[in-house]
This record gives C-alpha cells, sequence and structure tokens, in this order.
C-alpha cells in the first residue's frame, strides 16, 4: 500500500515536471520580459549611441531608446527586440497582434523600458496614448 502510494508520488511528479519540459520548450514567450513603452519625435539625432550618424538607424524607422532598466551602461546600443503591445490604461488600445522588431540607437533617462520612435509606437497602438505596458524579448 505504502510503496504504491510512493511511486504514485514518484510518477506524477515525474509527469508534472514533463508537462513543464514541454511547455518551457514550445513557448519562446517564456523568455519574454514586461515593460512599459512610451515614444518620441524627431529630431532623433544626434543620439548616445552614434551621435550625428544617421546610417545606424534602421530604414524601417523602427528604433527605439532604452530607458535605464535595459540601458546596461551603453552596451544596449544595436540590441534588436521584439516588442508587443499587452495593455494599457485606455482600453483597446494596442493593435491587435502586432508585434515589431526594433533597435536601441539612443538612451532615455527614465524609468520607462523602451522610448520608442513615434513610427515603432504608432505601429503597436493608438498613437493617443501615452504609455503602453509591452512584452519584449532580445532577438
Ligand atoms: C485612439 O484613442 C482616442 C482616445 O481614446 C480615440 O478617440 C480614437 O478613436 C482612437 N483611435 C483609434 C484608431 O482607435
Amino acid at each position: 500500500m505504502a510503496s504504491s502510494l510512493a511511486t504514485l508520488i514518484v510518477s506524477s511528479s515525474f509527469f508534472v515536471s514533463f508537462i513543464l519540459v514541454l511547455q518551457l520548450s514550445s513557448f519562446p514567450s517564456c523568455r519574454a520580459d514586461v515593460g512599459t513603452a512610451a515614444s518620441y519625435s524627431a529630431p532623433y539625432l544626434p543620439s548616445a549611441c552614434y551621435g550625428r550618424e544617421a546610417t545606424e538607424f534602421p530604414s524601417s524607422n523602427l528604433f527605439a531608446a532604452a530607458g535605464d532598466g535595459i540601458w546596461d551602461n551603453g552596451a544596449a546600443c544595436g540590441r534588436q527586440y521584439l516588442v508587443r503591445c499587452i495593455s494599457a490604461a485606455q482600453p483597446r488600445t494596442c493593435i491587435p497582434d502586432q508585434s515589431i522588431q526594433i533597435k536601441i540607437v539612443d538612451y532615455a533617462p527614465t524609468a520607462t523600458t523602451l522610448v520608442l520612435s513615434d513610427k515603432a509606437f504608432g505601429s503597436l497602438a493608438n498613437t493617443s496614448a501615452a504609455l503602453i505596458n509591452i512584452e519584449f524579448q532580445q532577438v
């Protein structure tokens, strides 16, 4: 009796960890973090990463300034992130099922995770919002 109970416990915990491993491996979004994003407008130069050099800016205009949380003392320059809008104070602010890839080109001394270019922000959300909640993941 006792030994079959032990077997049951061992096998069910094995089963639970098996399910957990399956979930971790099949959902890449598990590696994503959540944060906030605001936006900024031109002029975008000079930038903390590239000075007056505009050639480092993606031609898509999908770029951002890194906030204090991810600036990493300048190491964030050139990093690329996949960004998705998850919510905002005002309902229906996020454009559904939109995710974009942005490049860090500047520094924003703020607690906001990312300060997105107008183009990047407008690709994710209604631009009448000042702040959105995001899911982001370095690529
Ligand atoms: C954007 O938000 C404003 C203010 O909430 C609203 O009046 C407007 O209709 C929204 N625009 C779109 C395209 O949803």
